[in-house]
């Protein structure tokens, strides 16, 4: 059935010839050999979105499983972040730069106050892997020192200092070389950690859950024990944030699971209230101080802190409080996380492992076969999901956190069905 009006056919003559047009664009322009895979795995076009749902060419609608790989904390266009957009660009879309921005300093007294401790100065920019090159520039002009100690399997984001940080050789191997001296450990080992921090190490950069890793949830006490061992070798602690932050685990922040506080933590995806792009990060003022305190202008961003972002951030971080998010996806997580066990049971020869804290599921499968025909699957019953970036064998279950009980049901009977689906077209696979 349609649902979609005319005008979400972006002028094309009909809804084949949307998605041919779209297609031949990506094929042609973009990434042909990404088009073909997603032609294969049956990708739709989306031409509309709210709340939890994205409608696609054809009119049909989707529950948002993927969540923009945890953009969408708030859904889409939550309606109050979309009126403090529109509202704003009737005033000042993007900053001057050479007067002070009122928006700006509001939000970095907001995430001042919201952030743990005396993480209190912030510097925006506009995606995940900025926050983190200004993180690791930060804590190598703050300690004078080379070395970066970061974890297999984390991912920081893919421009050259981040992926240097990142933990995936496939992802690295074309690049080299990257940043020197960027020392690699498992993750959620704490004696490994300490084996590696040194007098010349600037920062460790960890993700309290490592989401791009598999939802890798480490034990209790990892990120304490990484706050000691910086502490002891006079290291940056920077805690990446930027999925696990603002309420997807359950709690405001991945490091409130350990009662941490980072000398720095970087933010993004659900900063932007699903609306505007905004990266961020947030250090303690002594870090900040040794390292800008006599040169402001070390570190910069053109478009990083423009008024339309910071207008959704504000209102994100409102409607985040008000709406009670971060209990939502405790609940709602519960919820996920026993239903995705309960086909585990049922299903031991595809499901091998399903983990997660709050709205961050992760389902480990026997084989990266199943993952091929799981994900189209879901597509086929309405709901989206994703791989996990580093860890293929991991599909990612990341809703958004105003997802209600009925939408988790069904996505999780559309789940049932998708791994019944692929267990009888694929049988068990080695
Ligand atoms: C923990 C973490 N850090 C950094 C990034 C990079 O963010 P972006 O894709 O916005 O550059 C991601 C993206 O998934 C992430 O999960």
């Amino acid at each position: 059935m349609r649902t979609g009006a005319d005008e979400d056919l972006y002028g094309a003559a009909s809804a084949a010839a949307l998605y041919d047009e779209t297609y031949e664009n990506y094929r042609r322009y973009l990434n042909p050999p990404l088009a073909r895979v997603m032609k294969m795995s049956g990708s739709p076009v989306e031409v509309r979105a709210a709340g939890s749902t994205i409608t696609d060419h054809n009119g049909k609608t989707y529950l948002d499983f993927a969540g923009g790989y945890g953009v969408f904390t708030l859904g889409h266009r939550h309606p109050r972040v979309v009126a403090a957009v529109k509202d704003q660009l009737d005033r000042i879309a993007l900053s001057g730069r050479t007067m002070f921005n009122p928006l700006m300093g509001r939000l970095a007294q907001r995430l001042a106050a919201l952030t743990p401790g005396d993480l209190t100065i912030s510097f925006f920019a506009n995606t995940g892997t900025e926050a983190v090159e200004g993180a690791l520039k930060l804590a190598r002009a703050a300690t004078k020192r080379p070395a970066i100690v970061a974890t297999h399997g984390a991912f920081h984001g893919k421009t050259l200092g981040a992926l240097s940080a990142s933990g995936r050789d496939a992802f690295r191997d074309p690049f080299m070389p990257l940043l020197a001296d960027v020392r690699h450990v498992p993750f959620g080992d704490a004696s490994a950690l300490r084996e590696v921090v040194d007098a010349a190490v600037a920062a460790v950069i960890v993700e309290p859950i490592q989401g791009e890793g598999g939802v890798n949830v480490p034990p209790d006490g990892y990120l304490r024990d990484v706050r000691a061992i910086c502490d002891a070798a006079g290291a940056v602690m920077i805690a990446d944030e930027v999925q696990t932050g603002l309420g997807r685990c359950g709690v405001m922040f991945g490091c409130d699971r350990d009662g941490v506080v980072p000398d720095v933590m970087t933010l993004a995806k659900g900063l932007s209230g699903g609306v505007i792009p905004v990266g961020a990060y947030v250090a303690r003022p002594a870090v900040w101080n040794a390292a800008y305190g006599k040169a402001p202008l070390l570190h910069t961003s053109t478009f990083g802190g423009n008024e339309l972002a910071c207008a959704a951030a504000l209102a994100a971080l409102d409607v985040l409080i008000d709406e009670d998010l971060v209990a939502n996806a405790a609940q709602r997580g519960a919820q996920l996380l026993d239903g995705v066990r309960a086909t585990m049971a049922r299903r031991p020869a595809v499901i091998a492992d399903a983990r997660g804290a709050g709205l961050l599921v992760g389902v480990e499968l026997r084989s990266e076969g199943y993952g091929g025909t799981i994900i189209p699957e879901l597509l086929k019953r309405g709901v989206t999901a994703a791989w996990t970036l580093n860890q293929q064998r991991v599909i990612r279950l990341e809703p958004p956190l105003v997802v209600t009980a009925a939408e988790i049901d069904l996505a999780l009977r559309a789940f049932d069905e998708a791994v019944a689906a692929a267990f009888d077209q694929l049988g068990v696979l080695a």
